[in-house]
């Protein structure tokens, strides 16, 4: 019999090929709130794997981010992100991914991140470690938020709410780069094989970091709220880095969240300037 992670990677490819697929044609897109952008592909991708997984394991909770919850008996609960990256997808920007995590009695156990766009498939299982393409990867060496390339992203979603900008400032400044590439499930992914040092972001959903969480753990790196405390699916922040510079950027969050700055942003010009 398939394990769940095998089962997960299948229902992954063919939610990637309908990704694919859609991404030949102009599929346009509806507004959920102000800025919160969904399409026909977001429906169907949650479509096939709610239904994929539903008859596969009949018992099983799912929890999908366009069709809300799927009650089940038993103690395994998928998050399904059927298209982590929508905005990007809509404006044919390549970088979008599903992503499938599996949690057992709110343990992480599996999990897929496939990216249909580079043809790359993450997976990983509790204890198992983590692959890229059936290869094992490993979080980076860096060990200085100074030599660090960094990643965060900022929710459509009550974004004039978001304090984020006051950290992408700060970090910009004492990183090598603070990237925004707007899918945070690939962000994950991206910290666990290294491509990343470190990535945080705002309120996100479970289903944007359920598998991306397993990733960088099993790939030895360390998942945390900003604060360093520990991780929470339901939190309003999340800190994945590779483990050697995370004491360094929590003392940092720390600073930010107490307003005290290492850089104050540069003056603006007045008209006599430009
Ligand atoms: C969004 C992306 C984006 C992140 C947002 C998420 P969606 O997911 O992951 O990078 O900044 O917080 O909501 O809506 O495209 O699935
Ligand atoms: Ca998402
Ligand atoms: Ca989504």
């Amino acid at each position: 019999m398939a394990s769940y992670l095998e089962t997960a990677v299948e229902i992954a490819r063919e939610a990637s090929a309908l990704l694919r697929e859609f991404s030949k044609r102009n599929v346009g897109f509806e507004l959920k709130g102000e800025h919160d952008l969904v399409t026909a592909v977001d429906r169907a991708s949650e479509n096939l794997i709610v239904k994929r997984l539903q008859a596969e394991f009949p018992s099983h909770h799912i929890v999908g981010e366009e069709g809300g919850e799927r009650a089940g008996s038993s103690d395994y609960r998928w998050y399904v992100d059927p298209l982590d990256g929508t905005t990007n997808f809509a404006h044919d920007f390549p970088v979008y991914n599903v992503s499938i995590g599996l949690e057992r009695a709110g343990e992480l156990i599996a999990g897929v991140i496939s990216d249909p766009t580079r043809d790359e498939m993450f997976t990983a299982e509790q204890g198992s470690g983590a692959f890229l393409n059936g290869k094992q990867i490993h979080v980076s060496k860096v060990n200085r938020v100074e030599d660090a390339l960094v990643a965060t992203g900022f929710p459509s979603r009550r974004r004039h709410e978001n304090v984020n900008v006051h950290f992408f400032y700060q970090l910009s400044m004492l990183s090598h780069g603070v990237r925004r590439p707007g899918a945070a499930a690939l962000d994950l992914a991206y910290v666990a094989c290294g491509r990343l040092d470190l990535f945080w972001e705002f309120h996100l959903k479970p289903w944007d970091m359920a598998a991306g969480i397993l990733l960088i753990n099993e790939a030895g790196g360390c998942c945390t709220n900003m604060f360093g405390g520990p991780v929470d699916l339901h939190g309003p922040h999340l800190l994945g880095d590779n483990g050697l510079v995370h004491q360094e950027t929590v003392a940092l969050f720390a600073e930010i969240f107490a307003g005290k700055y290492r850089h104050s942003l540069p003056e603006l010009p007045g008209p006599a300037d430009s």
